[in-house]
């Protein structure tokens, strides 16, 4: 991306907030995690929250911090009276995002495109989880 398409996505999308991860022993920083309000339904005022994390250090990857900034994060959505949902998708084969989503508290609710979950996403496939189960009514 461009100079001028970073400083767009990271400082002046209001939509999305940037968290910046980083490691307690000695503050370096691995990775950065973000949470964009989605709107699905008819209701503006109803929240579905995506989240979207990468631990761009691979050295720190798989020892808990997917998982633990994940699940933080939902913890904190799911405590604002607007959130409906919060939701994230991967990529079938990254085994890994899947496994920390479920850590996070997230189910599995199948393939995107999704019904609930009308993302566009690139070519391949992907799998949606969210706070919603697959029974629950919308
Ligand atoms: C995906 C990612 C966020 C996961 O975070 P992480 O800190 O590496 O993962 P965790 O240490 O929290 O581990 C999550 C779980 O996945 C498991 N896991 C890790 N790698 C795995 C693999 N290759 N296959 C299967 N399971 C795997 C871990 O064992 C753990 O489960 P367990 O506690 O039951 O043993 C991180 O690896 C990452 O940023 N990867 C690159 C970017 C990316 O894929 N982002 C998500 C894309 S949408």
């Amino acid at each position: 991306m461009s100079a001028a398409q970073l400083r767009e996505l990271f400082l002046r999308d209001r939509l999305r907030e940037y968290f910046l991860i980083r490691l307690l022993a000695d503050g370096t920083p691995v990775g950065r995690l973000y949470w964009r309000a989605r709107c699905f339904t008819s209701d503006a005022s109803k929240i579905d929250w995506e989240l979207n994390i990468l631990l761009a250090e691979p050295g720190v990857r798989g020892r808990g911090l997917g998982s633990a900034a994940q699940a933080l994060a939902v913890q904190h959505l799911l405590g604002r009276p607007s959130t409906r949902s919060v939701f994230a998708y991967t990529a079938v084969e990254n085994h890994a995002e899947r496994r920390a989503l479920q850590k996070a508290g997230l189910h599995e609710l199948g393939p995107l495109p999704h019904p609930r979950y009308p993302v566009s996403v690139p070519d391949g496939d992907w799998v949606v989880y969210s706070t919603r189960s697959r029974t629950a009514a919308d």
